[in-house]
């Protein structure tokens, strides 16, 4: 288990994949994520199977502080030679949007990587109309690295990704050294 200030972070559970798949057909969340969708409960328990046994992902639960399931955070692509990974998250409980859950969820992951995993480089994609993720990513300090254009074709029409990063001494140098002695 991790613990942030407002989250916790635990491992995700076979029991989970009914609520995954509910949590992944939802239309409002998943037009934000590159996934593929509907899923079906057997695509559903395939994916966790793959998931959970990757050497390469790793994905957790997002809870809140009383253990209310909100949603899901990964590292994926993991590199231990050149030491980076790519960060996918999402909140499907939608009433727990905007309420700072992301950017401590996301805080917390970050600082495991970087103080265990010895991870030098984070980098996600985000579409450039999703204001409220970039807003997110800003706070915890992402960088915008740069922009694919028209490279994702969503709701009839093209819209541009927007590629951030955040290096190790970056994120120290915003949120202090792990609290560890
Ligand atoms: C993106 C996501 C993980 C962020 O988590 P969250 O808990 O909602 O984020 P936070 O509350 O920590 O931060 C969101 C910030 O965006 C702001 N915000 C919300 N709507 C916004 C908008 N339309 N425009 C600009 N900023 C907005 C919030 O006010 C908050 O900033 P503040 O703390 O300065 O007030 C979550 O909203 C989510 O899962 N969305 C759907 C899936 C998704 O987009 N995943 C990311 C794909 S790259």
């Amino acid at each position: 288990m991790l613990r942030g200030e407002k989250v916790i972070l635990r491992p995700p559970e076979r029991s989970d994949v009914p609520m995954f798949q509910r949590w992944i057909n939802d239309r409002e969340v998943n037009r934000w994520l590159i996934t593929p969708w509907p899923m079906s409960l057997a695509e559903e328990e395939r994916w966790y199977e793959r998931i959970t046994s990757s050497s390469t992902d790793k994905i957790l639960v997002i809870t809140t502080a009383d253990g209310t399931p909100v949603g899901n955070l990964g590292l994926h692509r993991i590199d231990h030679r050149y030491r980076n990974a790519e960060l996918g998250i999402a909140i499907f409980e939608k009433g727990y949007w905007g309420q700072g859950l992301g950017t401590d969820a996301i805080t917390t992951f970050l600082r495991f990587a970087f103080d265990e995993w010895n991870l030098h480089r984070v980098t996600l994609v985000v579409r450039e109309d999703n204001h409220r993720a970039r807003r997110c990513y800003d706070k915890v300090g992402f960088v915008v690295e740069g922009v694919e254009r028209e490279a994702q074709f969503s709701g009839g029409r093209f819209v541009n990704m927007v590629r951030m990063g955040i290096l190790d001494r970056e994120f120290r140098a915003r949120h202090g050294d792990s609290a560890e002695p």
